[in-house]
C-alpha cells in the first residue's frame, strides 16, 4: 500500500526515503537529550544504530500493508517522524501512531497537524475504523496533542511498550471514525475537537505514579 504526501499549511507528510538516511541521522543524534527519555528500545539488549536498515524495516512493513512511515517536514524541511504501525485489517481495523519533531520545530502545532492528517487518511483512504496513540504519563507536551485534537481516553496500560531502558506504564487514547465524520483536521481546525474528551481520571494518574506489584 502506497504512502501518500498530505499537506496542510506549512505542515507536509511525505513516505520516508533511504536518502532521508542522512537527515534522518543528523536530527536524531542532535536531538539525543529531547529524544532519549521518549524512544522505544529493545528489551533484549542495545540494538546497533543503523538508520538506513531501520527505514528499510520501515518500508517492509509499509509493504506488507502494516504501516505508513511518514516523514514530517515543516515549509519543506525536515521536522521529525509520524509512524502508523500495527495496522490490522478486518473486525479489527486499527492502527497505532506514534511521532517526534526535533526540538527546534516544538511549540509550532506541527505535530497535531500531523496527526490529523495521518489519522483523516487512515480513516477515509484506507478504511480503518479507529486509530490509537500511546503516551507516557510523564510526557506532558505529548499528551497536549492529543488533547488538542480530541482522542478519547482509554485507559492505562502497565508496563506496556520498553521506553528508554525500560517497561513503561502508557495512557491509551484513541478514536472511532464514527466520533469524527468531517476528519480529524476539520474538526479541530474549526474548534470542535473535544478537549476534554482526553481527559484521564484521577483513579488512572493517582496508579501510574506507583509501580507495578509483582
Ligand atoms: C510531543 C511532541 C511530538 C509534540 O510536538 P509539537 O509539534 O511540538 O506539538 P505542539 O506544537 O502541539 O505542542 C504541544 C505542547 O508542547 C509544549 N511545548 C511547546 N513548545 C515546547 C518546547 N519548546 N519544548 C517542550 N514543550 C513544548 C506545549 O505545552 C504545547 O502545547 P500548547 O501548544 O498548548 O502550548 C514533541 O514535543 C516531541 O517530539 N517530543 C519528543 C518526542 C516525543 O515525546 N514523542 C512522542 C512520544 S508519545
Amino acid at each position: 500500500m502506497a504512502t501518500p504526501t498530505l499537506t496542510d499549511g506549512r505542515v507536509t507528510i511525505r513516505p520516508i526515503r533511504i536518502r532521508d538516511a542522512r537527515p534522518l541521522e543528523n536530527e536524531l543524534m542532535g536531538n539525543r537529550a529531547w529524544l532519549r527519555q521518549w524512544e522505544a528500545t529493545n528489551p533484549h539488549g542495545p540494538a546497533g544504530f543503523d538508520v538506513k536498515a531501520s527505514i528499510r524495516s520501515l518500508q517492509a512493513h509499509a509493504r506488507s500493508g502494516a504501516g505508513l512511515p511518514f516523514i514530517v517536514e515543516h515549509d519543506g524541511e525536515f521536522a521529525g517522524q509520524l509512524n502508523v504501525s500495527g495496522i490490522a485489517y478486518g473486525s479489527l481495523s486499527s492502527a497505532t501512531i506514534g511521532y517526534w519533531v526535533a526540538e527546534r520545530f516544538a511549540g509550532r502545532g506541527v505535530t497535531p497537524t500531523a496527526v490529523a492528517l495521518a489519522t483523516d487518511h487512515c480513516f477515509f483512504g484506507l478504511g480503518l475504523h479507529r486509530m490509537e496513540i500511546c503516551i507516557r504519563p510523564e510526557n506532558a507536551p505529548s499528551l497536549r496533542v492529543v488533547q488538542k485534537l480530541g482522542f478519547r481516553y482509554e485507559g492505562l496500560r502497565r508496563r506496556y511498550i520498553h521506553i528508554n531502558g525500560d517497561w513503561r506504564d502508557h495512557f491509551c487514547f484513541a478514536l472511532v471514525v464514527e466520533e469524527v465524520p468531517t476528519g480529524v483536521l476539520r474538526r479541530w481546525k474549526d474548534g470542535r475537537a473535544l478537549e476534554s474528551a482526553a481527559r484521564i481520571p484521577d483513579a488512572d494518574l493517582q496508579a501510574a505514579t506507583r509501580p507495578l506489584r509483582f
